[in-house]
């Protein structure tokens, strides 16, 4: 692509999550979720970090509003942490939580800013995990209640409520493989909890259609972009399996009204999926006024012939228990690079290849980039300048994989970048750094790296230079 214009109503944005960056974990109130849990259960995170502390925007939040005014950036997405306004998940919700959210949202409306409001962003209140968590119904009856008290307090104040954030996460990473909170292995279990995300999402969307009708709606999906290692019977059928549980098992119930037909009989051995009830898969269609993308890096699989070494190398951290419930017979090869500091393959074509594939299954359906960015090891020069070209090159080149897609017709309204700031990664703690502003976890200064004056200049012009190489 020689160079884009984006038009001026495309969006730029920035995104984070409330544990992520929030820390303030025991003030005003606020619960325990499953990532206090895990965080603190001993060989759980890397260097046994939490997210106690994180990047202290509780306490900090003006002055990250300031730079996102800075930045000059249309949108903000944040997501709402559920134990701060609903310490255990049920009843009585806390005033002093919903107020820090509240002035989040009237400081970036007075600062001509989008709030993008993410209500679940994987910190499920403890209490819900120790009734069964999202391998439970009943959590997603709680999630209801949940999105009906914040959507009460700050309706259409926020411009776009999503519902959820990767489910595909969730569900997998956190019931299959225990890499992420909660940390069960349970296959059945994580096929459980697919659908009563999803359930939640289509509770909690009926939640937003009728409280606050002004705001658009949607749901943020980490979809898979799934290549076969041949052109064999037998690795196709590897990726169409890896699709329906990856992709489809979310796409399917949200979009098309149903789960796949495959899904149900691929993972038969485990479930029989006896949890999905009449009419729910049709209260999880609920129109969306955007569907969320979150796009890193690429996917390539084989069919496993049961005695060749495995790879499996999904980029999903280590784990002795697979997230791919029900195939076995399907390993994970390593990818050609360059990587992210996350081991992830850079693959800027196969985003265009997804957004070209939801364009054209889902005509009609806009689209918008609610996470894509990199982690590299950061060097701080000795005059404080941070140099991160391998970042800028890395948005850089998937911006114009958005215009390539755009230019073919899919209708991709606006993109947030991940994230405004380094924050608390998950397994991977602080060692990870995916901000455009860096954070000095001893002191809390916030510096902007090269790539945050490189997005500002950005967003102000909609003007993407053709990439140097
Ligand atoms: C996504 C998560 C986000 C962040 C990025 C790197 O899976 O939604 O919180 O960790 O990956």
């Amino acid at each position: 692509m020689t160079g884009y214009v984006f038009p001026e109503s495309f969006v730029w944005g920035s995104a984070t999550a409330s544990y992520q960056i929030e820390g303030a974990a025991t003030e005003d109130g606020r619960g325990r979720s499953i990532w206090d849990t895990y965080s603190h259960t001993p060989g759980r995170t890397l260097n046994g970090d939490t997210g106690d502390v994180a990047a202290d925007h509780y306490h900090r939040w003006r002055e990250d509003l300031g730079h996102i005014a800075d930045l000059g950036l249309g949108a903000y997405r944040f997501s709402i942490a559920w134990p701060r306004v609903q310490p255990g998940g049920s009843g009585k919700f806390n005033q002093a939580g919903i107020d820090f959210y509240s002035r989040l949202v009237d400081g970036l409306l007075e600062r001509g800013v989008r709030p993008v409001a993410t209500m679940y962003h994987w910190d499920l209140p403890q209490e819900l995990e120790d009734a069964g968590g999202w391998a439970s119904r009943e959590t997603a009856l709680r999630f209801e209640e949940y999105a009906a008290g914040i959507v009460g307090a700050l309706g259409d104040r926020v411009h776009t409520w999503t519902t959820l954030n990767e489910p595909w996460c969730s569900a997998y990473l956190g019931y299959a493989s225990g890499v992420h909170a909660p940390g069960r292995t349970e296959p059945a279990a994580a096929l459980a909890a697919v659908h009563h995300l999803n359930l939640a999402h289509g509770l909690a969307g009926r939640v937003v259609r009728e409280t606050a009708p002004a705001a658009d709606l949607s749901v943020t999906l980490n979809l898979h972009v799934i290549r076969p290692a041949s052109d064999s019977e037998a690795d196709r059928d590897a990726v169409r399996r890896i699709d329906a549980l990856a992709n489809r098992a979310f796409l399917g119930p949200m979009l098309d009204g149903a789960y796949p037909a495959d899904l149900l009989t691929d993972t038969a051995s485990v479930t029989d999926w006896s949890f999905v009830h009449d009419g729910d898969e049709k209260l999880i269609a609920v129109p969306l006024d955007v569907l969320g993308v979150n796009y890193y890096s690429s996917t390539l699989v084989r069919a496993w012939d049961g005695v060749s070494p495995r790879s499996d190398a999904d980029g999903h951290g280590k784990s002795a228990a697979t997230p791919w419930v029900a195939a076995d017979d399907v390993d994970f090869l390593p990818q050609p690079g360059p990587y992210t500091a996350m081991g992830w393959n850079i693959d800027p074509e196969a985003f265009t290849e997804l957004l070209l594939r939801l364009h054209r299954e889902y005509p009609g359906q806009p689209l918008m980039i609610t996470e894509n960015g990199a982690a590299f090891d950061d060097v701080v020069s000795a005059d404080g300048t941070i140099a991160d070209d391998r970042r800028i090159d890395y948005l850089h080149r998937h911006i114009a994989a958005v215009a390539d897609a755009r230019a073919q017709g899919a209708d991709v309204r606006g993109y947030f970048v991940w994230s405004l700031l380094d924050n608390f990664e998950w397994g991977y703690g602080y060692d990870r750094r995916f901000g455009i502003i860096r954070v000095d976890y001893d002191t809390q200064v916030r510096t902007w790296k090269q790539s945050a004056h490189w997005y500002k200049r950005l967003a102000a012009t909609g003007r993407l230079e053709p990439a140097t190489s």
